[in-house]
């Protein structure tokens, strides 16, 4: 069968470094509650003139590079963003200018923190369809523009960065041990939009609004369904959590990492955390995270990985990929 091969992957983080310290100057909060309740030391925040798709094209530069393909090769690009570079044309499309691609299909996805696992579903979709054959899937954020920073509940928690995987088809047996991925898993529940939101939008305040969160709400919930899609995408694989090299997860909350971790069963050891770097950077944190373990020389090729998030909506999902 057509599977959808991870090729490569890559990560940009902007230079400007905030640390709890830096936060606790002008809010009231401090460096150990932070670190306590989420895990968090610092976060990186992109330059005033730095765009959501400037810090997607620095993650797929290195992807491409990584993968030993020229930009022309790219025949898809699947943007995942909350913070777009304008309300339209879609990110996507500024991405494709700024590689110097020629056309093929570009365009955004808005799963909030699932954009990620929503975003490298769909390109897996495409492939398997045989409606693209080199694909560009990027996690790419901008969040400290959505940031209320006098809120010390939300402005601790999300940071800037992108991170880019490129997937190429390629003809596998069917079954568990193909390269490529594997599982997928999506869902959505919108009983919740009210707890984790941007209160300005082009159609309701023509504002863009600032983030808001029930975080108590988002914990509670985030655990449960983060756990079922890592599960779902192991049935459906027919593999069990053993077999499991790396779990990658969206890096929100170390606490909620853990938690994931300990009801899943998985040694520590084979859980990835990044969040203490670059805080919650939504739909860019997974492959961020996986660039992290690529970069740290610790991933093998044939390693299973298995990916799960949560946020927004709230919205999640789940990847099962062979390295
Ligand atoms: O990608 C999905 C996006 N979001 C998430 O995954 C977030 C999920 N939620 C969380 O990570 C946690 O709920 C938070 C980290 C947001 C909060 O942790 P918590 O343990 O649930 O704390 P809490 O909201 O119950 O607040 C405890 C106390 C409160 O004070 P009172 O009411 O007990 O007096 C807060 O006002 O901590 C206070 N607080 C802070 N104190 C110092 C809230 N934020 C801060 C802060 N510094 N930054």
């Amino acid at each position: 069968m057509r599977r959808s091969i991870l090729r490569a992957v890559g990560g940009y983080l902007p230079d400007r470094i905030v640390t709890n310290d830096d936060l606790a100057r002008t809010l009231d909060t401090s460096d150990d509650w932070i670190q306590e309740r989420t895990g968090i030391r610092r976060r990186h925040i992109a330059a005033p003139d730095e765009l959501t798709s400037d810090l997607a094209v620095a993650a797929a530069r290195r992807a491409l590079a990584r993968a030993d393909l020229g930009p022309d090769r790219v025949d898809l690009i699947i943007v995942a963003t909350s913070t777009p570079d304008h309300t339209f044309p879609a990110t996507a499309t500024a991405v494709q200018r700024k590689l110097g691609c020629g056309p093929g299909i570009a365009f955004d996805l808005q799963a909030v923190c699932a954009g990620f696992a929503y975003a490298l579903a769909t390109a897996d979709n495409f492939i398997k369809a045989g409606q693209a054959s080199t694909a560009l899937v990027i996690g790419a954020e901008t969040f400290s523009r959505l940031l209320d920073w006098t809120d010390r509940g939300t402005a601790v928690l999300f940071g800037d960065g992108a991170g880019a995987v490129v997937l190429t088809a390629l003809e596998q047996p069917g079954t568990a041990l193909d390269q490529g991925i594997l599982a997928t898993m999506l869902a959505a529940d919108g009983r919740h939009y009210a707890h984790l939101q941007v209160d300005g939008g082009p159609s309701s305040t023509g504002t863009v609004g600032h983030l808001r969160m029930n975080g108590r709400e988002v914990f509670r919930h985030a655990v449960g369904e983060l756990t079922g899609a890592a599960r779902a995408v192991l049935d459906a694989a027919g593999l069990a959590i053993d077999d499991v090299d790396w779990l990658v997860p969206h890096q929100a909350n170390k606490r909620i990492i853990d938690a994931v971790g300990k009801k899943l069963g998985i040694a520590e050891a084979k859980v990835v955390v990044t969040v203490a770097e670059h805080a919650n950077t939504s739909a860019a944190s997974i492959p961020l995270a996986l660039d992290r373990l690529y970069t740290s020389g610790r991933l093998d090729r044939g390693d299973l990985l298995l990916c799960n998030a949560m946020g927004g909506g709230f919205a999640w999902g789940a990847a099962l990929i062979r390295w």
